[in-house]
């Protein structure tokens, strides 16, 4: 069965790409590669990060692999905070302070418009290929939240539904959600490869 390597050790997102691909290809984390270290994210895009991210693994093993990058992109603040999502608020900051800086520059505009995008980049014999997912909402103007979810998800409304992400089951989140748009692309790329 192919194996590949998955450059992350988020168990989240290695549960959500095992469950798409049902079987059909093996996936490795970077702990069960025997990897260690931080992998350098210093790209200013998010195909950047996803390649440079996937490098590491691949000028390691020269085995398979394939990694991701996700921002949110806020319309009224040119597309920030983007590639800079994860430390919008700083350098060591949590979601809620990432969320209460979100909410306060966006206090009194008009345009709430966002989108989430996840870009994957897959490394096979070297070469990398690419894969995107995006969902586009608003930002709300406080926290709504049933406990689901995680990062920007209490103040992201999808379009076509009247509630947050993180009001969301995981399973309806991830039929829409950037990352499992992509991560479905992926799937569908790595199952047509193995039928
Ligand atoms: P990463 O590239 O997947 O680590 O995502 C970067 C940052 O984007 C995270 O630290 C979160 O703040 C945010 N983020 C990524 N995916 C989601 C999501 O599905 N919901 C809410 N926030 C997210």
């Amino acid at each position: 069965m192919k194996r590949l390597i998955f450059a992350t050790n988020n168990k989240h997102k290695v549960e959500e790409v095992r469950a798409a691909l049902n079987g059909t290809v093996e996936i490795a984390t970077l702990a069960e590669a025997g990897l260690q270290g931080e992998i350098p994210e210093t790209a200013d895009t998010l195909q950047g990060n996803a390649l440079q991210k996937a490098q590491w693994v691949w000028e390691r093993t020269h085995t398979d692999c394939f990694a991701d990058d996700t921002g949110l992109e806020v319309d009224a603040l040119d597309g920030a905070p983007g590639v800079y999502s994860a430390r919008y608020a700083g350098e060591h900051c949590s979601f809620d302070d990432n969320i209460d800086k979100l909410l306060a520059t966006l206090n009194g505009k008009e345009n709430r418009r966002a989108c989430f995008r996840t870009v994957m980049c897959l490394i096979e014999g070297g070469i990398p290929k690419y894969f995107e997912g995006r969902v586009d909402g608003q930002i709300l103007t406080e926290r709504h939240s049933n406990g689901e979810g995680f990062g920007y998800d209490p103040v992201f409304m999808p379009d076509r539904f009247a509630v947050s992400f993180a009001e969301m089951p995981l399973a309806v989140k991830n039929s829409i959600s950037h990352r499992g748009l992509a991560v479905a692309k992926l799937t569908d790329y790595l199952k047509n490869k193995t039928l």
